[in-house]
């Protein structure tokens, strides 16, 4: 049951925990410190696959230490240093969920964010793997420099995306401060 929304992840994560089942394969595209990697990891068990991906080897770092530290080392999580855009080089089956959380890494290089043109290919190529009925989160933060820019240009292009194609669902903290993210669900309607 959901007890919160005041965090961000356990609202996101309470949505999709019901379209998740072992044996699935999803992607968390922006892995970081690997607790969205974690929590789809501990969803599809080990008859499931879990691509991630992030462009900073620290990231591959923590996320390793996290799973080793939870005993998930023998699941099949496939931690891959490079950039989302070319997630179609590693991903050849489709996949059920995955996972964005644009921005930066949290306690670690703030200069080092997602962007706009990469973010947007990566969404097209999963867009190209998913399964009818499964889903995509987006947590846009943009508090930081660069930060509105992306908002403004995946925004703009979700909105672009035909309604028979995909259902696209867009919740916003109404009375927080400080550019609150901003949280995006896409399901594929065929
Ligand atoms: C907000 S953090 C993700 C937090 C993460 N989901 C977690 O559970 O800790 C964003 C991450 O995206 C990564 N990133 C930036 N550009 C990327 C790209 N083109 N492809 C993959 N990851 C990228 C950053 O290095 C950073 O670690």
């Amino acid at each position: 049951m959901l007890n919160s929304i005041k965090k961000t992840t356990t609202f996101v994560h309470h949505i999709l925990k019901p379209k998740i089942q072992k044996e699935n394969i999803v992607v968390d595209a922006t892995m970081g410190n690997g607790n969205d990697t974690l929590f789809l990891s501990q969803l599809v068990g080990n008859t499931g696959k879990v691509f991630s991906f992030d462009i900073q080897s620290i990231a591959l770092e923590n996320t390793q230490k996290k799973l080793i530290d939870h005993k998930l080392n023998n699941y099949d999580i496939k931690l891959i240093n490079d950039s989302h855009e070319n997630l179609k080089e590693y991903i050849m089956e489709p996949i059920h969920a995955a996972m964005f959380n644009l921005g930066y890494l949290p306690k670690g290089d703030h200069s080092i964010i997602t962007n706009p043109d990469s973010t947007i290919k990566a969404i097209l190529s999963v867009l190209s793997l998913l399964k009818k009925g499964g889903i995509i989160s987006i947590v846009i933060y943009y508090g930081h420099d660069g930060g509105e820019a992306e908002k403004e240009e995946v925004l703009n292009f979700l909105n672009t995306l035909s309604c028979e194609e995909v259902t696209i669902m867009q919740c916003n903290y109404i009375n927080h401060n400080n550019n609150p993210p901003i949280v995006i669900f896409i399901e594929k309607n065929k």
